[in-house]
């Protein structure tokens, strides 16, 4: 850098920014992203200006040109990034000038980095939960359309990982595409918080000139102009709440990638991941890892950091502004990126899933997934549901040592443990007795599934 202090707020100074110091505090490698928003930004500044009288319609009208100049530059690698320029504002504020003249320099009457930094990242964020809702949608569509094909496709439901009764896949994929529908929810409701215009907050306090808030909060699509200048300017609740929705969604995603590892295993053997998601071993030729499900497992990591991250950041600032808050970006945007490729790769995916129906089968067989339904079919005869509950676990003790499931055992062994037992208890020892009796709303039963797969369908049809 030459003797010269800096262009935009150089001159109170009497040396130029320290090299490294300049490199310290720049933003610009990681704010650069949020350009788009920076120019629509400045374009709806500048139009308000305009109305106020501020700036003149040939005014506006070269800053408007100049500005689609600068976003085609950039799209195309052509803009030429300075540390100096330290941020997003600056490097485009200073390329305007330069090619416009001074009337590049008037852009700046009545706002300020703050509000314009704040602007900014809540018209970002905004998009990218828009972007990340209909990633959602996509998923949730992949699993409704998936349970409806394995409505009838039975499995052992878990509790302690431990076989307890047998329940329909598609059943337990609807239990995802609850998690997700909340979720989806809670973006939604963050966007309300995020959607809020900080333009017109200037440096802390507001400005002098006639300005019309409503008019650049309508123009950029926020909802309202934030009510109070301090605020506006320095809050981050809306980036540590899209950051704690992500992690519930995160944490999601990790139930969602424990079970289908569990699933690939050779152990488990109930589900396909087509190969496209996964990956080999270089030193053992028979592996297939579930890498897309073991990575997104991982990723929750970064997440839940990133929320830890911003809440610490904002921790004790005092009003307004303070330079603690570039800190915001990269955590936000790693967020945003992370999320939104967990998303996309389980959206791809999903759809391509397949059960391995026999395999499925043959472990609810095991395990004595039927003893509740035998416990309650000596209920309906009459036994109290404790002692129900005792004779059945005496079955069961007995066909551990005999290594035979329930529904295996002849009457007579079983009238062994009451005499209540008649021939009919093989309808409800049946793994498709056990989940069709099961029949009400949220029950495994398989026209339950479909209910639900139709009720499930119609919510995403409104969206
Ligand atoms: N690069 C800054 C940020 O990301 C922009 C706002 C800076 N404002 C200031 N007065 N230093 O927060």
């Amino acid at each position: 850098m030459s003797k010269e202090t800096n262009q935009q707020w150089g001159g109170r100074f009497t040396e130029p920014t320290d090299a490294f110091v300049a490199r310290f505090t720049a933003s610009i490698d990681f704010d650069q992203r949020m350009y788009r928003q920076d120019i629509k930004g400045s374009i709806a500044h500048a139009k308000m200006l305009t109305e106020a009288g501020v700036l003149t319609g040939d005014e506006c009208a070269a800053i408007e040109t100049g500005l689609a100049e600068i976003q085609s530059e950039i799209e195309n690698g052509d803009f030429p990034w300075s540390v100096e320029l330290e941020d997003i504002h600056m490097n485009i504020e200073a390329a305007l000038t330069k090619k416009i003249g001074s009337t590049g320099k008037k852009l700046h009457t009545g706002r300020s980095r703050n509000d314009q930094v704040a602007t900014d990242i809540r018209l970002y964020v905004r998009d990218e939960v828009d972007n990340i809702l209909s990633e959602i949608s996509r998923l949730q569509q992949g699993l409704l359309t998936l349970a409806k094909a394995e409505a009838d496709t039975i499995m052992p439901g878990f509790t302690h990982l431990q076989t307890a009764q047998p329940v329909t896949f598609g059943h337990h994929l609807l239990a995802w595409f609850e998690m997700l529908s909340r979720d989806y929810e809670r973006y939604v409701d963050t966007r309300k918080r995020v959607n809020i215009s900080p333009l017109g907050a200037a440096a802390l306090a507001g400005t002098t000139y006639p300005i019309n808030r409503q008019m650049t909060s309508d123009l950029l699509g926020f909802d309202r102009p934030a009510e109070n200048s301090l605020d506006a300017v320095s809050d981050r609740d809306f980036a540590i709440e899209f950051c704690a929705t992500s992690s519930i969604l995160a944490m999601h995603m990790t139930r969602m990638s424990e079970e289908l590892v569990l699933w690939a295993s050779a152990q488990f053997n109930f589900v396909n991941l087509p190969d496209r998601f996964c990956t080999g071993s270089s030193i053992m030729p028979q592996k297939k890892n579930p890498d897309v499900p073991e990575l997104v497992r991982g990723k929750s990591g970064r997440v839940y950091g990133h929320l830890m991250s911003l809440l610490t950041l904002m921790k004790s600032q005092p009003l307004a502004y303070n330079k603690d808050n570039q800190e915001d970006k990269e955590p936000l945007f790693d967020t945003i990126d992370t999320i939104k490729g967990c998303l996309r790769a389980y959206a791809d995916m999903v759809p391509a899933l397949e059960s391995k129906k026999a395999e499925m089968r043959e472990a609810a067989l095991r395990g004595f997934s039927t003893a509740t339904d035998l416990a309650d079919y000596l209920t309906r005869k009459g036994m109290p549901f404790r002692d129900a509950h005792e004779v059945v676990g005496k079955s069961v003790a007995y066909g551990i040592e005999q290594s035979k499931d329930l529904a295996e055992m002849s009457l007579e062994e079983l009238q062994v443990f009451s005499a209540d037992i008649e021939a009919d208890v093989f309808e409800v020892l049946t793994l498709e007795g056990s989940v069709a009796a099961r029949d009400h709303i949220g029950g495994t039963a398989p026209n339950q599934v479909r209910a639900a797969v139709i009720r499930g369908q119609k919510m995403l049809d409104a969206r």
